[in-house]
């Protein structure tokens, strides 16, 4: 039987830590109990938001509506030839889930260890870190389509990948709850270290060739060094996209700037490095009140204690401002705020 708890504190359930109270709060185990959940339709006409590891939102107020916490479990892997299919409950760990496959030799995720966050979660902005994006080992993801009710297949060309972006968050956006993701991994490890101080580090530790299993634990340990652990500093990683200028746009930039950091991005546009604009504009490692930036990665904001969302979000307005006054680029959230 389903229960739906009452004014329930979300703080424990978002990696900011802050405080917001949820007007209602249901957890789901299995697949059934959406079925079970969206018989009352009191729950169709209230907002909804569903809740995976809370790793990327902010909450500036209460929620005034039902918090869905997606807690399925569960991960399977079938073998065929070379390749590997693996299937896992939307509530599981993606931090587990890519530590499962490393430990058994499933190549593909390993630059996305110890990302913070549920699986369910990780279609929906299309994670991503050192070099490999969700959508590379991404098969398909099983679906509860709230109006409907009925449950569909989401292969990958009909999920609209991008930079951090697919189609749950854009079109579908709040009409499927994503229960279970498949992934095609394979047997044949194809490392993939060109991207920032994975080669460095590899060579600094004298591996000449690196298992999936060393580059799991480089990463790990990169993330850590740039990073702060949510456990103790609540953050939500980067709170900013990069930003992605034009190339006259660019030109013009790198006249003022010529050591702006920047890589190339599809469509001949350019992408800048947000925590480069923010470190420019003197916000590195500062502290505002209980809020501030990481002294080692000014994209990620943190709570240094007991703040509020509100105070969170007003930093990242101010930040938004004197980038925009600085580079003339706009800075968009990456968290989702609520
Ligand atoms: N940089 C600065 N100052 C800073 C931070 C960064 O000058 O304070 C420069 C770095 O020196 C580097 C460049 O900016 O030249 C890029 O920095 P980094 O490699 O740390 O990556 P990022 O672009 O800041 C992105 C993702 C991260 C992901 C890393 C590694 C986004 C918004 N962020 O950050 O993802 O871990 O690459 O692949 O795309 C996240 O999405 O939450 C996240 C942490």
């Amino acid at each position: 039987m389903l229960q739906i708890r009452e004014n329930i504190s979300l703080k424990n359930f978002n990696t900011f830590g802050v405080e917001a109270y949820a007007r209602f709060f249901v957890e789901i185990n299995h697949e059934e109990e959406l079925t079970e959940l969206f018989l009352d339709p009191k729950w169709l006409q209230i907002p909804r938001l569903v809740l995976g590891g809370g790793s990327n939102m902010l909450f500036t107020q209460d929620f005034d509506g039902l918090v869905i916490r997606m807690n399925i479990r569960g991960i399977e892997h079938r073998i065929s030839h070379e390749e590997v299919y693996v299937e896992a409950g939307a509530g599981e760990s993606w931090k587990e889930l890519v530590d499962y496959c490393v430990n058994h030799g499933f190549a593909g995720m390993e630059n996305l260890s110890l990302i913070p966050g549920s699986v369910g979660a990780s279609p929906v902005q299309n994670i991503g870190a050192y070099g490999v994006e969700l959508q590379d080992v991404f098969e398909s993801c099983q679906a509860f389509e709230i109006a409907s009710q009925h449950k569909k297949t989401f292969v990958k060309e009909a999920c609209g990948f991008d930079y951090r972006e697919s189609i749950f968050k854009t079109e579908l956006k709040n009409q499927f709850i994503i229960t279970s993701v498949k992934f095609k991994l394979s047997l044949q490890p194809q490392i993939n270290i060109k991207y920032g101080a994975i080669e460095a580090e590899l060579q600094n530790r004298g591996i000449e060739k690196p298992s999936i299993l060393d580059v799991s634990k480089v990463v790990s340990d990169i993330r850590v060094s740039k990073l702060p652990d949510p456990s103790t500093i609540g953050n939500a990683g980067s709170f900013f996209q990069n930003p992605i200028v034009t190339k006259a746009e660019f030109d013009n930039l790198k006249d003022t700037f010529p050591t702006i950091v920047n890589y190339p991005a599809d469509n001949d546009k350019v992408k800048l490095a947000a925590g480069w604009l923010i470190e420019q504009c003197g916000w590195k490692g500062k502290t505002i009140g209980r809020t501030g930036t990481w002294k080692n990665q000014a994209l990620v904001l943190v709570n240094h204690g007991n703040a509020s969302g509100a105070e969170i979000y007003a930093l990242s307005s101010q930040i938004i401002d004197s980038v925009y006054q600085k580079f003339g680029v706009k800075l968009q959230r990456e968290v989702n705020i609520y």
